[in-house]
């Protein structure tokens, strides 16, 4: 494998875009809003930026890696020549199960389609292909270039061969792949957002404040992050819909989303990449503007 896509340049996308790019694959980055390419972009240098400035890697890696990346607006000529496409676009079923039936109809049949969601069944994407036994979660985690673990998930029909493939193209890019079934919220989400959501109600009900609840977690359970920060990591929107798949699935009502959770996604408070949720990151968001405006001048 030498060519991939990515589709979605958002928080994930341009993640897995920038890991591809730094183990030498040529990384076609798809995304319908040109602004959200920029800002993928953006992050992407950003991060390498703080790399080379940890050593971690050369200023050469650097302007290598970015020189893989090539974007698109446009799905259809971004997946062509690429032997896999990974999935990372909005978590919302109905416009995944839009895009993989256009990526039945235009990709070759051959080509290896991996999606990133956090908990849609991969057997429901995999329906909507021509040969579904090639559809595979491959669920990277935040922030992807540091993160090692990636679940890679089987969906019913997923084969063997596929699977394989997934697995050791994972440990290419220094990662941990661990494999496992198809059925809501998978390993990672089934178990750490009903922990979030607890964090919330706990603060929904007034036990505490969102520093104190925090503070518990991360000193007394050595977390390296406290659930309500780690939640506006991963966006609220993100936790919201993970959480209604989930209580959609199994009809359990201890997945039912803390209706403050509710409230703040409709409030647009999304967390980090809105610049507020639990927390305030305006002055980040800020400072990114600042540097954009910057770039441009
Ligand atoms: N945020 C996390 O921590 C996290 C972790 C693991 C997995 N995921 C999963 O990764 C996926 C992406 O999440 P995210 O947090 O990066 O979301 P995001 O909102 O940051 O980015 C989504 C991007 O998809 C783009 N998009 C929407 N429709 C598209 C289309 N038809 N074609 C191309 N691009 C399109 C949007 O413009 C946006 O830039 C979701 O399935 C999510 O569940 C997220």
């Amino acid at each position: 494998m030498k060519q991939i896509a990515v589709i979605g340049a958002g928080t994930m996308g341009n993640g897995i875009a920038h890991t591809f790019a730094q183990s030498g694959f040529t990384v076609k980055l798809i995304d319908i809003s040109e602004a959200a390419i920029e800002r993928g972009m953006t992050t992407i240098a950003k991060n390498l930026d703080r790399m080379v400035a940890k050593g971690s890697i050369t200023e050469d890696d650097k302007i290598n890696t970015i020189s893989n990346i090539i974007t698109y607006t446009d799905t259809k000529d971004g997946v062509v020549g690429c032997d896999l496409v990974i999935e990372a676009a909005t978590e919302n079923v109905d416009l995944k199960l839009k895009i993989f039936k256009q990526l039945s109809d235009i990709c070759d049949h051959n080509v290896i389609l991996a999606t990133n969601t956090s908990s849609i069944s991969i057997t429901q994407i995999a329906a909507q292909v021509v040969h579904p036994e090639r559809v595979i979660g491959m669920h990277f985690m935040n922030p992807v270039p540091i993160m090692k673990l990636v679940e890679i998930i089987r969906g019913y029909n997923t084969s063997n061969e596929v699977t394989k493939i997934i697995m050791s193209l994972s440990e290419k890019l220094g990662k941990t792949p661990t494999e496992v079934n198809d059925y809501p919220g998978f390993v990672a989400n089934r178990i750490l957002m009903p922990m979030i959501n607890e964090a919330i109600e706990t603060l929904y009900n007034g036990v505490a404040g969102v520093a104190e609840i925090d503070t518990v977690m991360k000193l007394g359970m050595a977390h390296p992050m406290g659930p309500l920060q780690l939640a506006d990591f991963i966006g609220l929107d993100v936790c919201l819909s993970i959480l209604n798949v989930m209580y959609d699935g199994f009809k359990n009502p201890k997945y039912a989303p803390c209706p403050l959770l509710i409230n703040m996604v409709m409030a647009g408070k999304l967390g980090v990449k809105s610049g507020e949720g639990f927390y305030d990151y305006a002055e980040v968001k800020k400072a990114e503007k600042v540097s954009k405006q910057f770039m441009k001048s």
